[in-house]
């Protein structure tokens, strides 16, 4: 019960991390605020944790203002943020399927001749977009909750970033920049925002077992095992420990940290 009596608000959490993130919070004594773009993903985590659905779309500032005044409305002063929402560039890694398996194929015979060309395909509307969800979604729901937080000299911000934003994924140019920038955006808000009671604090998840890898063909699938030092992809329920730590008085002293979820597959 580290977090009870906490209003919390995690975003995407009608899915995947997001909603086993929203049951641990209530399981630790939150009331979470489910606030998601799709209706029925938030009203069934809602149920799920007991809390309130909010229907919004992150990329949009008018929307994500109005959202939080709800929840500060219904709920009460938000004290933790987890901006989780995300997206995964479905079409792009459509693009790349086939290419990826011709390079499997070419693998171990000394060379790779076909390019993945992911960058000279990627349009103008997914770059954007991409920057849209994570980036502008992580600032206008950070900037939302801070007004608050700040005045009453308390809160905890956990950005959901990925290890693609540290490492760089081969074929997801848009979706690492992205996650960089959610990384950089984190690092500087935990400096600033550390006097005002006000700790910010990222993680990087490896492969999640969750609807977006859903999509994963079984050699795909088998090949994240075979490079994951632990030997699978994570559990929802694993990022969820993590998430709830941070946001919670245990972690105090994390600033700033970036941390790493992802069985061995990036330690430094
Ligand atoms: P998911 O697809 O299961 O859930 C994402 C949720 O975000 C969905 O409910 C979706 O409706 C919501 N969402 C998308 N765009 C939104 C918007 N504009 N406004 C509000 N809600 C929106 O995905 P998953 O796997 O649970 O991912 C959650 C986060 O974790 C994402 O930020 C993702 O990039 C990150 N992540 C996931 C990894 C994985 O292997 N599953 C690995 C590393 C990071």
């Amino acid at each position: 019960m580290r977090l009870k009596d906490r209003i919390a608000i995690v975003t995407g959490g009608g899915s995947g991390i997001g909603e086993a993130v929203a049951v641990r919070f209530a399981e630790e004594g939150a009331r979470v605020a489910v606030l998601d773009v799709d209706v029925k993903g938030a009203e069934l985590t809602a149920t799920l944790c007991g809390g309130l659905a909010v229907v919004a779309d992150v990329s949009d500032s008018a929307q994500v203002d109005a959202a939080v005044a709800r929840v500060e409305r219904e709920l009460g002063p938000v004290d933790i943020l987890v901006n989780n929402a995300g997206i995964a560039g479905r079409r792009n890694s459509e693009r790349l399927a086939e290419k990826l398996a011709a390079q499997a194929a070419e693998r171990g015979t000394g060379r790779i001749v076909t390019g993945l060309d992911a960058l000279v395909r990627l349009p103008d509307d997914e770059w954007r977009q991409m920057f849209a969800v994570h980036v502008d979604g992580t600032f206008y729901c950070s900037r939302a909750v801070a007004r608050s937080m700040k005045d009453r000299g308390t809160g905890a911000i956990v950005n959901v970033a990925s290890i693609c934003g540290v490492e760089g994924c081969t074929g997801h140019p848009h979706y690492s920049a992205a996650k960089g920038a959610v990384l950089a955006f984190s690092r500087a808000l935990a400096k600033e925002l550390v006097v005002q009671g006000i700790r910010v604090n990222a993680i990087t998840p490896g492969f999640i077992e969750t609807p977006a890898t859903s999509v994963l063909t079984d050699a795909q699938r088998a090949g994240l095992e075979l490079t994951t030092p632990i030997g699978r992809l994570g559990r929802p329920e694993e990022i969820a420990a993590t998430v709830a730590f941070l946001a919670s008085d245990d972690a105090s002293f994390s600033v700033g940290s970036t941390f790493a979820v992802n069985g061995g597959l990036l330690t430094a």
